[in-house]
């Protein structure tokens, strides 16, 4: 076990001596006969979060702790943070503030902040939020069950944001999935190496290191058998998959992963532009359930930013990609990220975005104020953009995208689009004399879809026919079985 964060750890209680982490792992397997209380979770971010918060609910259910979501019948609370950017660090102290009421109320709740912001503000966090009992970092989990017996034997205010080379590895807790959900998460990688200059991931995930793609293949099978339809592959930066273990690149990744029977769709997140390979383009070409859809981070159209950002690649190389990857796959579905208000961003700057995104088309952005990061470089970097400037770009960007998704949307009217249906929705509908139970799915490129039908269940595949396009979702008609 070695710390990444060694700066902050030499001033923290350390876990160096405690061995090998799987030695500290209690009996995830072990069955709650009795359950000595409830854990709630709260989950602020990204979707590498929300697997990671399935992890926390199982190991706790080792531990003896049913979920609830019921903040007030807590036993363990746990706020599960992300720091990508300010807004997001707030919402976790924000929250966090709820606590001290129901902490009088019930003297034993234990209050635990992991994630993110418990990596970067370590002991930092209890000066913020003095009932927290446990900070566990990003590499902690399965050390949790260990802290948590320490905790009830009298320690107080326990930190643990040590590093680990390893990812955890314990298959996911089957009584977790609710038997209509038909789409997971799957990470299959942590950490990153790449350093965008405005990034925090580097300094809160650690390096990049990769799981095996047998512990992949087992986890997706034992999905699959449970009746789970599409996986969505989770990395900061899947392209790099394995590379650095050399154990399997990730078109090889995807190739055994359409094997898993009973899977029906594939796809993956983050893909960064500098190493998205010709093979990855031809592995979507060419394996049918590797979904037509690629999310595609840009962050800027000005080169002048782009090499600010660290970013390892020009406008050029990322339009030569696109238009490699539309060349084989010519029904793509786009989407990127974009960052607004980079230090030193000039208008121009701002117009070679606008520029690009009009050119490209995308389906869909995620566009974001900057907002400088704690040991980001970026946030030394001079000529910070006037908040009210940023937000003005950013407002200009997202209205002009949304007209180019409504357009996108509007052009899949009249079409045939095979729909996963993933859920019921509360609403019922007038139609042909008869009320109906709204259905939505999502399209193989993973646009939302309404419709109505009777006798139909998640994890149906169906053909169904575009009649009319929002903002940002489509309505269909499934005619068999109306
Ligand atoms: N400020 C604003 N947006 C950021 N992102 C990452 N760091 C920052 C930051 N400091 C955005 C990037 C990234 C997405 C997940 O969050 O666009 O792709
Ligand atoms: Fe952050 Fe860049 Fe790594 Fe993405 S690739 S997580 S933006 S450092």
């Amino acid at each position: 076990m070695k710390s990444e964060t060694c700066e902050q750890s030499e001033t923290f209680e350390t876990f160096q001596n405690l061995g090998n982490s799987d030695e500290l792992r209690f009996d995830q397997n072990r069955c709650n006969e009795q359950i000595k209380g409830y854990a709630y979770i709260y989950t602020i971010g990204c979707q590498m979060n929300t697997y990671d918060t399935e992890r926390l609910f199982f190991i706790l259910g080792g531990l003896g702790y049913a979920k609830t979501e019921i903040l007030d019948k807590a036993d363990i609370i746990v706020c599960n943070t992300c720091s990508i950017r300010e807004k997001a660090q707030e919402k976790a102290f924000s929250f966090l503030g709820r606590v001290p009421p129901l902490k009088k109320k019930k003297p034993h709740l234990i209050t635990i902040m992991t994630g993110c912001v418990a990596q970067q503000e370590g002991q930092g966090a209890f000066k913020r939020n003095s009932t927290l009992d446990i900070v566990l970092g990003t590499q902690a989990f399965a050390r949790l069950g260990y802290h948590i017996q320490a905790l009830m034997k009298g320690k107080n205010q326990i930190t643990d944001i040590n590093g680990s080379s390893t990812i955890y590895e314990a298959m996911p807790d089957f009584s977790f999935i609710e038997n209509d959900k038909v789409s997971r998460f799957v990470t299959i990688m942590q950490g990153c190496d790449n350093y965008c200059t405005y990034c925090v991931v580097p300094y809160v995930r650690g390096r990049e290191r990769s799981r095996t793609p047998d512990s992949i293949v087992a986890e997706i099978t034992i999905l699959a058998d449970a009746g789970v339809k599409e996986v969505t592959l989770l990395g900061q930066n899947v392209n790099s998959y394995g590379i650095k273990e050399k154990i399997c690149s990730f078109p090889d990744l995807l190739e055994k992963i359409s094997q898993v029977s009973g899977l029906e769709r594939i796809r993956f997140a983050t893909s960064h532009p500098k190493d998205l390979s010709d093979d990855l383009i031809y592995a979507m070409r060419d394996l049918d359930k590797v979904c037509n859809q690629l999310h595609l981070p840009v962050q800027s159209g000005s080169n002048r930013i782009l090499k600010k950002m660290n970013r390892g690649y020009t406008v050029e190389r990322y339009l030569e990609r696109i238009g490699m990857l539309r060349e084989n796959c010519p029904s793509v579905a786009l989407s990127s990220d974009m960052i607004i208000g980079f230090p030193s961003e000039t208008r121009a700057d701002f117009e070679e975005t606008m520029a690009l995104v009009r050119q490209v088309e995308f389906d869909g952005i995620f566009a974001f104020a900057y907002s400088d990061r704690p040991n980001a470089p970026a946030s030394k970097f001079s000529g910070a953009v006037e908040e009210d400037e940023k937000m003005d770009r950013l407002n200009h960007l997202i209205d002009f995208q949304q007209g180019i998704t409504h357009g996108k949307n509007k052009a899949l009217v009249g079409s045939w689009e095979r729909v996963l249906v993933e859920g019921l929705s509360q609403k019922k509908r007038h139609h042909g004399g008869d009320y109906l139970p709204q259905m939505t799915g999502r399209t193989e490129s993973g646009k939302i879809v309404h419709f109505l039908g009777k006798n139909i269940s998640p994890g149906e595949i169906l053909d169904v026919k575009i009649e009319r396009a929002y903002p940002h979702s489509l309505w269909g008609e499934y005619t068999k079985e109306l």
